[in-house]
């Protein structure tokens, strides 16, 4: 089944979003299979953001990343990566619709809430980051009929 890589970022964590944030995708159907309050260190910034190295707002996004714990999980599910994407909205919460988490909860583009994979490659590639070595959780959760 399709896995994602999601964090509530520093901001959401300080403004006590983690509950609202995790219940949305949980009432969506999405399976939670691993979820770590962790501090980011600058070494696991700078690599999980390397693709934007070269921008002018790279420094500023590693030290706020760094800055405090993030909410870190891996949500499972039938096309779990551009579904959460959608979910969250787009990266400047200005522009994010309402009803999105960036749409609702975000105001700046430096503080945006919350990180998601964008591709099948960026999620294995952060799962690993991220969750390294430690197996993702196994269980039977039988919402077939329901979701
Ligand atoms: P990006 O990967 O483009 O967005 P997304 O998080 O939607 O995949 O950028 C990564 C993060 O960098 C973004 O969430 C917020 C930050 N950022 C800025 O601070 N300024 C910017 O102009 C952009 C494009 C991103
Ligand atoms: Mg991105």
């Amino acid at each position: 089944m399709e896995k994602t890589f999601v964090m509530v970022k520093p901001d959401g964590v300080q403004r006590n979003l983690i509950g609202d944030i995790l219940s949305r995708f949980e009432k969506k159907g999405f399976k939670l299979v691993h979820a770590e309050l962790k501090q980011v260190s600058k070494e696991l910034a700078e690599e999980h953001y390397g693709e934007h190295k070269e921008k002018p707002f790279f420094g500023e996004l590693v030290s706020f990343i760094t800055s405090g714990p993030v909410f870190a999980m891996v949500l499972e599910g039938e096309n779990v990566i551009a579904t959460s994407r959608k979910m969250m909205g787009v990266t400047n919460p200005q522009e994010a619709a309402p009803g999105t988490i960036r749409g609702d909860f975000g105001l700046t583009v430096g503080k945006n809430v919350i990180h998601g994979s964008d591709s099948e490659e960026s999620a294995e590639r952060e799962i690993g980051l991220f969750v390294g070595d430690k197996p993702l959780v196994e269980y039977k959760k039988d919402d077939s009929t329901w979701v």
